[in-house]
């Protein structure tokens, strides 16, 4: 474990609770979601970049969580734009390995640092977040914060794209290390009427409204990098001309009823044929999301 970010992390998780409030039990972020079983079928592609087994031909199973990313499982659905989707893939080995993306494909900050200060200052100054004021401490987050402001209400988990942001390197049989960025599309699109409506919908509206529309499908995408793309900064997008591979295709089945909650989606738990990139905000979240997870373990 690297404890580089372990005070980092617990300075966090005290900050989300102070604006958000402490939920005993619940993820300090992302805390209302809901889980369903999924099996995820390789199309081959991806063979010639990596060796990770969940990414040659064989099915594997999955499990889906969407989620809302307030801290605060109680909030209106349509009061926070930013969901997420986790897949926990099974590979034919026993092991696990976590893919978890969001609705937006960059990042607010370049480094933890940055961002867990964002959360120190709002957590001391109550009221609504000082946007412009933002805007000047983090340029950084101009990509970020542009896209936030053009996001619409959010209709459907089953309609909307998802971005697990980082990067990370696919590694073949030769050795050879590719830069890729991921992308869930989902196989429908979604309707300008619904986008209206979406404003008046009650809280766990997406839950139920994604169990009758079930099974539904995404297909993943891998983005091949450039050597002068930025690859451990998650605020920069890269080129829309990149070549893009469909690599698979994930099948969402049924709700799971009856979940294992205590999961935790680890976006740095990979198998061989795929590493990290050095982006530290994708270090800094194994510790995260591990003192979330404690506390949350623990009924706190
Ligand atoms: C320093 C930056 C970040 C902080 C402080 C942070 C904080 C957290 C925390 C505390 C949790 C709950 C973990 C648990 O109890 O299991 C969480 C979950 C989550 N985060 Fe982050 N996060 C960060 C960056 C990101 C980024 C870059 C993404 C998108 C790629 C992301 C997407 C998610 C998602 C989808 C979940 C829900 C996971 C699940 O379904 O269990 N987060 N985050």
């Amino acid at each position: 474990m690297n404890e580089r970010y372990a005070d980092l992390a617990e300075t966090a998780i005290e900050s989300i609770e102070k604006i958000a409030g402490t939920h005993p039990g619940c993820r300090r972020a992302h805390a209302r979601g809901s889980f369903y079983k999924a099996v995820f079928t390789p199309n081959g592609q991806a063979a010639p970049y990596t060796t990770a087994a969940h990414l040659q031909r064989e099915p594997v199973k999955a499990v889906v969580r969407f989620s809302d990313s307030s801290p605060n499982p109680n909030m209106l659905d349509g009061f926070s734009p930013v969901k997420g989707m986790s897949v926990q893939f099974h590979l034919p080995d026993g092991q696990v390995t976590y893919l978890v993306g969001v609705n937006v494909p960059v990042f607010l900050t370049k480094t933890p640092e940055a961002f867990v200060e964002m959360m120190r200052l709002a957590a001391e100054k109550p009221g609504p977040w000082d946007l412009v004021k933002m805007f000047t401490d983090y340029p950084e987050g101009k990509a970020a914060f542009q896209i936030f402001k053009r996001l619409k209400p959010f209709v459907s988990y089953s309609t909307s794209r998802y971005f697990p942001i980082h990067t990370f390197y696919f590694i073949n049989q030769a050795g050879d290390r590719y830069p890729i960025k991921y992308e869930w599309t989902p196989d429908q699109s979604f309707s300008k009427e619904a986008v209206k409506e979406a404003v008046t919908h009650p809280a766990d509206y997406l839950e139920k409204e994604l169990e009758e529309e079930l099974p539904v499908g995404f297909t993943l995408s891998i983005i091949l990098g450039k050597p002068e793309d930025a690859v451990d900064d998650s605020t920069v997008l890269w080129p829309e001309e990149r070549s893009r591979v469909l690599v698979g295709r994930l099948e969402i089945k049924e709700k799971l009823t009856h979940p294992n909650d205590q999961l935790l989606f680890d976006p740095t738990i990979l198998p061989a044929g795929i590493e990290c990139s050095d982006d530290p905000v994708l270090h800094a979240r194994k510790e995260i999301y591990t003192a979330s997870f404690k506390r949350r373990s623990r009924g706190l």
